[in-house]
């Protein structure tokens, strides 16, 4: 397998950072919706929103590689079985993930670092905090980044389920491709 995309398939680098984005995602979903209903008491109450930050400023790096990637390597063509509709839905669709993505981890990081503390990477580097003092800041941030994350994981689900049909009903090979193949 290559690691560039051609015109006809994606490279090993983009599957890679495609799959890791997406395991990424749903695992800081399920993690956030978990450690918000952790007790005062939880073991977990302070490492689980630690481990949430520190995934998410990795995710954030992960992610700006995958843009400046994806602009040295466009994406395979369309699939010749793919209308002009199919077409307009998947780069509309795509592109709504991105920002999405993008959304969710900035809106992450303005709640963390609200007070003017930086966030803590596994202990092993600190990003500082840039955008401190609006009013009201982790309120207003902490409800963006919480519709913001329910929609990305239902529009991403739905994503999923888009790729399944054009495998299992149309049998085109748009899952494959995904998988480099
Ligand atoms: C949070 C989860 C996910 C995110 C954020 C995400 C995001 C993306 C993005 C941004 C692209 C466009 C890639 C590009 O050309 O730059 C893409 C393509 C693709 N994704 Fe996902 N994805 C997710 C989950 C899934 C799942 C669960 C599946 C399958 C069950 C899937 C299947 C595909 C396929 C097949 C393509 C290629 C579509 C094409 O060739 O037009 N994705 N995804």
């Amino acid at each position: 397998m290559q690691w560039r995309n051609t015109s006809a398939r994606y490279g090993l680098v983009s599957v890679v950072l495609h799959w890791l984005v997406a395991l990424a995602v749903f695992g800081l979903f399920a993690l956030g919706f978990w450690m918000v209903g952790l007790s005062y008491y939880d073991p977990w109450r302070q490492s689980a929103p630690d481990l949430h930050k520190s995934i998410g400023i990795l995710l954030f790096a992960v992610m700006l590689l995958r843009v400046l990637w994806r602009l040295l390597n466009p994406a395979p063509a369309a699939l010749s079985n793919h209308g002009p509709l199919t077409r307009l839905a998947s780069k509309l669709g795509h592109g709504v993930l991105y920002f999405g993505l993008f959304g969710v981890m900035i809106s992450g990081y303005l709640i963390s670092t609200a007070d003017g503390r930086g966030i803590e990477v596994f202990g092993l580097f600190s990003v500082p905090a840039t955008l401190t003092g609006i009013a009201q800041q982790e309120d207003i941030a902490g409800a963006i980044h919480e519709y913001l994350a329910w929609g990305l994981v239902i529009f991403a689900g739905l994503h999923g389920l888009a790729a399944l049909k054009h495998h299992f009903i149309d049998r085109d090979s748009t899952l494959l491709r995904m998988f480099g193949r």
